[in-house]
């Protein structure tokens, strides 16, 4: 699914620093792969060079065999909507628009018709659990519902990669939970490939695998086997043997 290859980025400016070195990931099918790493590590450089945001300095990455750092911008625009869900901490949905219009917004860009784009909506709302909002505008919802409608609008487009930057950071432990259940069930159900950036271990103890990074730079790797909470104290571990800023763990919640 996923081929990241000796993938370095260095930021250019005054002082050109270098964010990444060396990156080697392989993502199977229908993986659920959490990415793990003190702040400033470069996780969310990796995932924005990923989802073709931005743009590696060195090295390869291959998305179902493809470089889509490859293709001319408009064809680029396609394959990121078309393949590709994003879902982001701050949910990034228009204030302006219901819960429903914020979810065919991707839809309105190809040119689809309005019945169709409410069936699409409709059906994935059910599937999801949240047809009860459907209606209300962002500011009528919590941040748990909010994020749960931006999972659901990054799925209208049903992508065969979901990238996902700290979905949880700005959700109590109760919404944080039935957004990763939500994401657990589209990897099951919709066998969707799906990456996770995130500080918390909780959130991290439903991926398959979780990879860790530190300066840049791969540090290690564990994988879940069947029991997630023996995972979960696994990521605790890592986490603390590895370091990092103390403000990584105010935010675990266990
Ligand atoms: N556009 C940019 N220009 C220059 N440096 C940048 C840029 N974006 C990120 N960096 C630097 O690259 C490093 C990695 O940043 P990145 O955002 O990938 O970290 P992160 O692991 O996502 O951190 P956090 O957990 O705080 O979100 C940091 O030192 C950061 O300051
Ligand atoms: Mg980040």
């Amino acid at each position: 699914m996923l081929k990241v290859r000796q993938v370095s980025k260095v930021y250019e400016g005054k002082i050109s620093y270098r964010a990444l070195s060396d990156i080697d990931l392989t993502v199977e099918d229908n993986e659920f792969v959490g990415i793990m790493g003190p702040s400033g590590s470069g996780k969310t450089t990796l995932l924005n060079m990923i989802a073709t945001i931005d743009e590696p300095t060195t090295g390869e990455i291959l998305i179902n065999g493809k470089d889509p750092h490859r293709l001319k911008k408009e064809k680029l625009a396609q394959f990121r909507r078309r393949e590709l869900g994003f879902v982001f901490q701050d949910f990034n949905l228009l204030h302006t628009l219901t819960v429903e219009e914020n979810m065919v917004l991707p839809l309105t860009l190809d040119g689809k018709k309005v019945s169709e784009m409410k069936k699409k909506a409709k059906g994935i709302a059910e599937k999801l659990g949240i047809t009860d909002i459907m209606d209300k505008r962002t500011y009528e919802i919590s941040g748990g519902q909010a994020q749960r409608a931006a999972v659901a609008r990054a799925m209208i487009h049903t992508p065969k990669l979901l990238l996902a930057d700290e979905p949880t950071g700005n959700l109590d432990s109760k919404s944080s939970k039935d957004v990763m259940e939500m994401l657990e069930s589209i990897n099951e159900k919709e066998k969707t490939t799906m990456l996770l950036v995130t500080h918390d271990p909780q959130a991290a103890s439903y991926c398959n695998r979780v990879v860790f990074i530190r300066d840049g730079k791969f540090y290690s790797e564990i994988h879940r086997g069947n029991n997630r909470q023996a995972f979960f104290q696994k990521i605790i571990d890592t986490l603390s043997l590895m370091g990092g800023d103390s403000n990584d763990f105010s935010s675990v919640r266990v």
